[in-house]
């Protein structure tokens, strides 16, 4: 079954061009001019851009978290209608199960079935006191799974990890091509400030971000980069949510270090101001790092146009206001961290990154798709569109105006963190592997059809992965 995308302009990560796709099952096998008329669909996408599918390397489907879990898989139609045609997930790991272990259960259990999206998973060390660890990891990356998360925050529960853990760790990771990513804030100052916070009374939502100051993160960040330089280790921050931690993974990788780096669409759009909002609203804008002053976003959105930041993932995390949120109405700390966006990063980047002159276009996919694709060892299959490659394209129709409403979104959450923010410009049409599952911004596919994607290790080629 051949489809035909017609007169669209091909955006990639380096250049863009007025150009014809040919599509034949899953793959895109021809770009030119006057392809095969043959095709069974001809789509016609005059002034319309042809983005490659998202990579949203930052999700956190069905993770229990803070007492309760996040909204599941059955709602990833939310990214494809974004954009979004593949996510990493953090895979959570139960108390006293080995990462493998966790890695077949959270497929078995909450993925298979039941997602739309085509989808890796990043291990993620939830209980660093089960033995052997880090012997898992070369395990994991024959396993195509060559990501890791260690958390340097969140202290009282077994995610933290200490200093000795995380060098051990980073040590580790270089020897099989595991690219460790990492959770960079000062957990202990954190545990420290919050205990003094409620010890005064101040409980509400806007405490949060007092409690975890952009100086710990920008400490956290500064140490992990330096024991990557200590280990010899490559390293991944994700989540950067102000111009100090920015700056630290500048210098270091002036310094030599080969250090990368993620912000989301909440740290480059929405301000501390949101935690302070009357009664529990703040409480929607609760996310580990916290939202910080203004100043912080024009140095983020520098920083992704320059290439000091290589990616944005939406670090998507589907809790609902009512029964969840709200366990934290007494105190700050019982409110679960994270902010669905899953839907939204497409539309963030193009509307108040590209209209707004923060971010060309093919700095935009880079950090949309093709850096995400290359870092985390999808590509050439996925992040670009490209002859071979999975015929996995967004037609992105600018002149679409719209707003971002909880009302029109598939997150399967009970409020959006973008509410009444201008859309311009939208994934009119996406396309996973070939097949049209979104059109005109709603969901025309099925649950059960995203597939497993097996990743390449980290700082190998793509064809010696091919070869082993
Ligand atoms: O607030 C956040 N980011 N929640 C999800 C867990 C994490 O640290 O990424
Ligand atoms: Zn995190
Ligand atoms: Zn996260």
């Amino acid at each position: 079954m051949a489809t035909l995308i017609k007169n669209g302009t091909i955006v990639t990560a380096s250049e863009q061009y007025k150009s014809d796709v040919l599509i034949d099952g899953e793959k895109i096998v021809a770009i030119g001019s006057d392809l095969d008329s043959r095709a069974e669909t001809v789509v016609d996408a005059e002034g319309k851009y042809l983005f490659p599918g998202g990579i949203d390397a930052h999700t956190h489907f069905d993770l229990p978290f803070m007492g309760t879990n996040t909204a599941g898989f059955d709602t990833t139609p939310a990214a494809l209608v974004g954009g979004t045609t593949s996510v990493i997930d953090f895979t959570p790991q139960p108390a006293g199960m080995s990462l493998q272990d966790s890695i077949v259960k959270h497929r078995e259990e909450a993925i298979e079935g039941k997602t739309a999206v085509d989808y890796s998973l990043h291990s993620m060390i939830m209980d660093s006191t089960v033995p052997g660890i880090f012997d898992e990891f070369s395990a994991l990356v024959k396993a195509g799974v060559p990501t890791i998360k260690m958390f340097l925050a969140y202290k009282g529960t077994p995610f933290m990890v200490d200093d000795a853990t995380l060098f051990k760790g980073l040590e580790a990771a270089k020897d099989v091509g595991m690219l460790p990513t990492i959770h960079a804030e000062n957990g202990d100052v954190v545990s420290l400030l919050q205990e003094k916070l409620l010890a005064a009374g101040k409980t509400d939502p806007k405490y949060h971000a007092e409690s975890r100051p952009a100086i710990v993160e920008v400490e956290a960040t500064a140490r992990a980069a330096s024991l990557a330089q200590a280990a010899d280790a490559p390293i991944f921050i994700v989540h950067v949510s102000c111009e100090g931690a920015m700056l630290a993974i500048r210098n270091a990788r002036q310094q030599g270090v080969d250090i990368f780096g993620e912000t989301c669409p909440q740290y480059l759009v929405l301000d501390e101001s949101y935690l302070a909002k009357p009664g529990f609203e703040g409480a929607k804008y609760v996310c580990s790092p916290a939202l910080r002053p203004e100043f912080n976003q024009e140095p983020l959105w520098q920083a992704l146009n320059n290439g000091w930041l290589q990616t944005v993932g939406s670090d998507h995390c589907g809790f609902n206001m009512k029964g969840q949120k709200d366990m934290g109405t007494e105190k700050f700390t019982g409110i679960p961290n994270g902010t669905p966006g899953v839907e939204n990063r497409l539309a963030i980047l193009y509307t108040y990154g590209f209209l707004q002159g923060k971010l060309s276009l093919q700095r935009m996919v880079d950090a949309f798709a093709t850096a995400p694709a290359k870092l985390f060892g999808m590509y050439p299959r996925k992040g670009s569109i490209v002859i071979g490659g999975d015929a996995d394209i967004v037609v992105f129709d600018p002149a679409y105006q719209g707003k971002i409403s909880v009302e029109t979104s598939l997150h399967g959450v009970d409020y959006s963190a973008y509410e009444g923010f201008n859309e311009k410009g939208r994934a009119d049409k996406v396309f996973l592997r070939g097949k049209l599952v979104a059109d005109g911004g709603k969901f025309i596919g099925q649950l059960g059809q995203g597939q497993f994607i097996e990743r390449t290790p980290f700082g190998l080629a793509y064809e010696s992965r091919m070869k082993r």
